[in-house]
């Protein structure tokens, strides 16, 4: 049914425009237990995979890639539909309209998408009180990642103060949070993962990391009775990952490692959307911005694989780009990811997409021959 209502319907509107219609009909059915229910009916079951990674339980192995749920209006919805995680944002500080329309197409040529959002965000405090709303509903089996971003006013210099903002608002309320440094859109923003910014970038958020988990945790009583925990102990803070570019030199790719390494961070994404034409069929490539989906497939796993094998496993990776079927998906976890997440092939393939590449039932794509 989605293909038909794909090509005849969706495929005619805006893409941007469609993107939020469907959110807005996510949030609207996820906010109901019948419309919950009627969206994991059309979502189809799945079989229970779980995954034990950064200390956090996962159903099985897929989850919902960054930026589709920007301001996280849609998570009981998006737990309906089977995903096992769903990382929010990215979010900036402040709110922000992010760059002008239109900046989202279809490829259909090339089962791809080409996104020049530039942060679009309704900011930290928005949606915090959004988060707030899901928490009253979870039953807390589907973990929660949050995006966090810098505004495009902040200047390069300062990214740090708007990073740790980010996460002082939000930190009581995600399960584990990603740095993105690696967005195409907001101009130099990728420069944040070279040494000359990263180091610092990683040692001060690690640092707002253990200041926010001491902060949630209730300070000792003067009698020391009712406490579990005893006072010199330190909590222990929430993993904090980051989010690389694919399209980086090994070389880059080491270093960036090896810096997450030294700072203690819980483990990287990879990857985000890339800048990369090569190989493409549809007119549209020429739009500037980030390209995600199927041509980002093998880059995104050859990164996989060499960031595992370089860090001989001891850095857990989440990989992301161009999965669409149940090959995809093993691909990246043999090339050595933990879990794995996506959006551009929910998109294409639509409310039964985690039921379908968990099962791999047979795939025949009618939307993008
Ligand atoms: C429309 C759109 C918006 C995105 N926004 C974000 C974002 O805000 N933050 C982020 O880290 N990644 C963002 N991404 C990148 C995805 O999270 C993912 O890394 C990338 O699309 C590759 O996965 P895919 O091929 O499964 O789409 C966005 C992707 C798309 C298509």
């Amino acid at each position: 049914m989605y293909p038909f209502l794909y090509r005849h319907l969706l495929s005619r509107i805006e893409a941007e425009a469609a993107h939020h219609r469907g959110l807005g009909l996510l949030a609207a059915l996820g906010s109901s237990r019948i419309g919950r229910e009627m969206l994991r009916a059309l979502a189809g079951g799945h079989p229970t995979q779980p995954v034990q990674a950064f200390g956090l339980r996962f159903a099985h192995p897929l989850g919902l890639a960054a930026g589709f749920d920007k301001d996280a209006r849609c998570l009981p919805a998006l737990q309906s539909l089977g995903f096992s995680f769903v990382e929010v944002g990215t979010v900036t500080p402040q709110p922000q309209p992010g760059n002008p329309a239109p900046r989202l197409f279809r490829l259909p040529q090339d089962k791809a998408l080409i996104n020049r959002l530039g942060f679009p965000s309704a900011g930290a405090e928005a949606v915090s009180a959004a988060l707030r709303r899901w928490q009253a509903v979870s039953d807390r089996q589907m973990p929660v990642f949050i995006s966090l971003g810098k505004n495009k006013t902040t200047p390069l210099t300062h990214a740090l103060d708007d990073y740790r903002a980010g996460l002082e608002t939000l930190y009581g309320l995600g399960d584990a949070f990603v740095i993105n440094i690696s967005s195409p859109n907001t101009p130099e923003l990728r420069q944040l993962q070279t040494r000359a910014y990263l180091t610092d970038l990683l040692r001060g958020m690690s640092e707002q990391m253990k200041r926010s988990a001491a902060s949630l945790t209730p300070a000792p009583s003067p009698t020391g009775r009712g406490e579990s925990m005893a006072a010199d102990v330190l909590p222990i803070p929430k993993p904090l990952l980051l989010k690389i570019a694919p399209d980086l030199e090994w070389a880059d790719v080491d270093d960036i490692a090896q810096t997450a390494l030294e700072q203690g961070i819980a483990g990287i994404i990879a990857t985000n959307t890339t800048l990369d034409r090569a190989r493409l069929r549809s007119p549209q490539q020429r739009e500037a911005g980030g390209l995600s989906g199927a041509p980002l497939r093998q880059r995104s796993t050859a990164i996989i694989r060499h960031l595992h094998q370089h860090t001989e496993g001891h850095l857990p990776i989440i990989g992301v780009g161009g999965i669409f079927s149940h090959a995809d998906l093993m691909d990246k976890l043999e090339a050595g990811a933990v879990l794995a997440q996506a959006y551009t092939g929910f998109i294409y393939r639509g409310p039964r997409f985690v039921h379908e590449v968990l099962t791999e039932n047979k795939f025949t794509s009618r939307l993008c021959t």
